[in-house]
């Protein structure tokens, strides 16, 4: 096709942290001819897309809403339908998606209190704790947190962070950014009890990037009634109107929506708490063979090693990145030569790393693939290992911890 990169032979596997691989029948089911959005039975989609998107949020009380937008739309869907101008958040920066969620926050006119942390770690919740602790007047509106920060590979507590708000008794909403770990790894909307959930579409939903998909707490919608922040297209009011009746406030992404049912539907037939072992299983093969490697991690602890990506340190001025090039060269080679997508340092950490998505729809041959694939790229970088020692981990550690899920199934 003009223009259109030819991935033949194989084809171009993505293994940035998203967007994801679209399973074949998602793919299939958004090739369909456009449909009318306002037909009658156009609620038939809307309306069990709403409903089922609870079960992948873990929610009975929550509300999901659907933006045709992405992800950093459904940050400002969060804040704006919640807070007026000048209104106090917390929140805490520890790499480029937790920096662009505060830097909204600021651009529309939010006062923001943040806590700012060393890239490699996460959430530090008794500074949090002591935040909200010192906080006599309630003038924090809103707690706001990325659970998985995926420019460094580093996945939050959040049900410790909520616990320690519920200890000081402080009321300010809890806004959790899941872009990267919501339908991936475990996301429990009612037991920790999170306000507003953020998603978008091009990760874990294994669909292309259009949708913003969020939920939010009665406590979170009743702040709508309150909230100034002014807002037209992203107004949950707008919707709030509209789903109820199983249509949208202006014309929906159908073949998207088409998609959506789909990759709900596969996700569900999997079962949620499935999906979360999945991934865990997938990411300590991973991080078998990056051990193998003798590399290391970008996150600084253990506890916040996350599921659905890692982000493989190289220390700039070390023998295997002595020049601050080898993560962009690793990258550039495993695309060129050996055809997959891997994700870049972002920022701070810019040449210091390269990421290994391992969310959505993959298995153990897949992430075996990508392995292969940056052990090929790593021989021509130069950097210094022991070729076969990665894919050798994690073949060893995905052999003797086999998906039980899928045994259950077999003998059915
Ligand atoms: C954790 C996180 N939050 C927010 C975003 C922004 O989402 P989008 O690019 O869909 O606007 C991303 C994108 O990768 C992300 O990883």
């Amino acid at each position: 096709m003009p223009g259109q990169k030819l991935s033949f032979p194989g084809r171009n596997y993505l293994f940035a942290p998203g967007p994801t691989h679209i399973p074949t029948v998602v793919q299939n089911a958004m090739n369909v001819p456009m449909e009318d959005h306002r037909a009658p039975d156009f609620p038939e989609l809307v309306k069990p897309i709403l409903r089922d998107l609870k079960k992948v949020f873990l929610t009975k009380t929550g509300t999901p809403f659907i933006f045709p937008a992405t992800g950093t739309a459904g940050w400002e869907v969060a804040l704006a339908n919640t807070l007026s101008p000048g209104d106090k958040i917390l929140t805490s920066r520890f790499g480029q998606f937790s920096h662009l969620w505060y830097d909204l926050a600021k651009r529309i006119g939010l006062e923001v209190e943040l806590i700012d942390t060393k890239w490699g770690n996460g959430i530090e919740i008794e500074k949090f704790k002591k935040a909200l602790a010192n906080d006599k007047d309630k003038k924090i509106k809103a707690v706001v947190v990325c659970h998985n920060e995926t420019a460094t590979g580093v996945t939050s507590d959040i049900a410790g962070l909520r616990k320690a708000m519920d200890q000081v008794k402080h009321p300010a909403l809890l806004m959790v950014d899941g872009v990267s770990s919501i339908a991936s790894v475990e996301f429990r909307f009612d037991k920790w009890k999170v306000d507003i959930a953020v998603s978008g579409s091009q990760k874990g939903f294994m669909l292309p990037a259009g949708l913003a998909i969020l939920c939010f707490s009665k406590k979170a919608l009743a702040m709508r009634k309150t909230a100034k922040c002014k807002r037209c297209f992203l107004d949950i009011q707008d919707h709030i109107n509209t789903n109820k009746d199983g249509f949208f406030p202006y014309t929906p992404p159908v073949n998207l929506l088409r998609g959506l049912r789909v990759a709900i539907d596969l996700l569900l037939e999997e079962g949620m708490e499935n999906v979360f072992a999945r991934h865990k299983r997938l990411a300590n093969g991973v991080r078998a063979a990056i051990k193998a490697w003798g590399l290391k991690l970008a996150a600084s602890s253990p506890k916040w090693q996350s599921d659905t990506v890692s982000a493989i340190w190289l220390e700039p001025g070390s023998k295997n990145n002595p020049d601050g090039k080898k993560a962009m060269e690793v990258i550039s080679i495993a695309y060129h030569t050996y055809n997959i997508s891997l994700g870049a340092g972002l920022t701070q950490v810019a040449g210091k790393v390269f990421r290994i998505g391992h969310l959505g729809d993959n298995n153990e041959t897949r992430m075996m693939a990508a392995l292969g694939a940056v052990e090929m790229a790593m021989i021509d970088a130069g950097i210094k290992f022991t070729p076969g020692s990665g894919t050798g981990a994690a073949a060893k550690y995905w052999t003797s911890n086999p998906n039980k899920a899928l045994k259950k199934k077999k003998k059915k």
